[in-house]
């Protein structure tokens, strides 16, 4: 097949890769020209396990190319791909600005059959006024065309997109068109087998699964950092109490970790935007709402932890470990690490930050922070755990990053000024550290 896809975030580009390593033939288009050039050399402008393997042996094959030209992208395909982010907007409502522009180009530019899937995360009700839009500007312009509309949503997860493109947990396929189910299902058909649910439905419920889905994971993760506060008080250890639920069939293990909140491109805006939906539908989710106070009130949590372990704040060096919002990527967007950081300056401590992947990417969307210049007050990237860990007066785990797992945590005991170790992901070993001489504290850990 033919494929067109339209956005090269992480959800276009890891769509356009893992359909190309399916032998389609793939022209991938963005309006940033810096992204583009980067991937037509051969680099990726982040980092998701396993993409650049197939980035590497789809463009060697010449099945998968780049482009800033929307016509050419659309020459030939037969599936278009519209994977253009949807951030939050000023007023918290998702901004569709990229996606309008999307659809208006198409209106203009359609010379062909081709079939329209919406991936980016949009309202109930959006693709079918991107449908209403293609159908009149078609008549409009006596262009005689079949142009179908699907909605697809994504449930990629950063650090392991290319698995969840590859093996699905389920495909969404939202049509009310039966020809067009069995066209994407033939799309698909290498990704579905029997332990594979494909779900055929109408445009509004595959949006709403999309927002559903998101919503209820971070409920989850709220509601196991409320267990955390309530474990901690009666002296209880939420791991354990999380393990013990998880047994449960009916509760599922995963997505149980207390921490330090959710962070990302999706959670945060998904279940704001939700619950605008929600509020705008005249019905007052109080559960949504609650997660996301829940979450903004974690940050409180661990900045009220690190200052009574640390008397004063003003003045003092805190190590940092991890600012990612989740292992395995480069994504710094929303981490509950970047805002403690931002407290913590305002409080006048100075902050040493490593992270494997992510330095970059802090520096880069670090503006606000005073890099380096002022050591006592600012920020102090450095390119090593060890480096980060030197003369601080506490250190603080954001990332549950594999490496930090294999410090030689009683040479760190011997880098500090003091032993204070807050492990926000409840990651390391509690007995480990305090056996090194640390002060320990997770999220509701004994
Ligand atoms: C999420 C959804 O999982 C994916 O299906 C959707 O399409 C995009 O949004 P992603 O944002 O990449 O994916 O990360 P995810 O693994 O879901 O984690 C989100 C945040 O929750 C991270 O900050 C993570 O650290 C946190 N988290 C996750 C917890 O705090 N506890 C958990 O138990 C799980």
């Amino acid at each position: 097949m033919n494929i067109g896809i339209i956005g090269v975030g992480y959800v276009g580009l890891v769509t356009g890769a893992c359909l190309a390593d399916q032998g389609n033939n793939v022209i991938c288009m963005d309006v940033d020209a810096s992204k583009i050039s980067l991937l037509s050399g051969g680099r990726i402008p982040y980092y998701e396990p396993g993409l650049p393997q197939l980035l590497e042996r789809n463009s060697a094959a010449g099945n998968l190319s780049f482009t800033t030209d929307l016509s050419l992208c659309m020459k030939s395909a037969e599936y278009l791909f519209i994977c253009v982010g949807t951030p939050e907007g000023e007023d918290l409502f998702t901004d569709l600005r990229a996606i309008n522009t999307v659809t208006d180009n198409l209106c203009n530019l359609l010379e062909r059959n081709v079939v329209i899937v919406v991936k980016s995360t949009v309202p109930a009700g959006t693709t079918r006024k991107i449908y209403n839009k293609l159908q009149c500007a078609l008549r409009e312009s006596h262009k005689q065309l079949e142009v179908e509309v699907v909605s697809n949503p994504e449930f990629l997860s950063e650090g392991c997109a290319v698995e969840d493109f590859l093996i699905p947990d389920r495909i969404v396929i939202g049509t009310e068109n039966g020809h067009l189910s069995e066209k994407m299902t033939r799309l698909y058909q290498n990704f579905i087998n029997e332990k594979i649910p494909v779900m055929h439905t109408i445009y509004e419920n595959a949006e709403m699964i999309k927002y559903a889905s998101n919503a209820l994971l971070a409920a989850k993760i709220s509601y196991m950092n409320e267990i955390a506060a309530i474990c901690e008080f009666y002296k209880a250890d939420v791991r354990v109490v999380a393990q013990g639920m998880g047994y449960d069939r009916r509760i599922g293990n995963l997505f149980l970790k207390a921490g330090a909140g959710y962070g990302g491109s999706c959670f945060p805006k998904d279940t704001n935007a939700l619950l605008l939906l929600g509020e705008q539908a005249g019905c007052a989710p109080g559960i949504v709402r609650e997660t996301i106070k829940t979450n903004q009130n974690q940050i409180k949590l661990m900045l009220e932890k690190i200052k009574r372990n640390v008397e004063p704040l003003n003045g003092s060096m805190i190590g940092v470990l991890g600012v990612s919002f989740k292992p395995e990527t480069d994504d710094i967007r929303e981490a509950p690490a970047v805002a403690v950081i931002e407290q913590l300056l305002q409080e006048q401590a100075g902050v040493k930050v490593y992270d494997p992947r992510a330095m970059e990417s802090f520096r880069r969307g670090s503006a606000k922070f005073e890099l380096e210049s002022e050591p006592d007050h600012g920020v102090i990237c450095c390119s090593n755990a060890y480096d980060a860990c030197t003369n601080v007066e506490c250190i603080v785990l954001f990332t549950e990053w594999k490496e930090f797992e294999k410090l030689d945590f009683g040479y760190v005991r011997k880098l500090v000024s003091k032993p204070v170790f807050l492990d926000f992901r409840n990651f390391l070993s509690p007995e480990k550290l305090r056996g090194h001489g640390f002060v320990y504290e997770g999220i509701g850990v004994r």
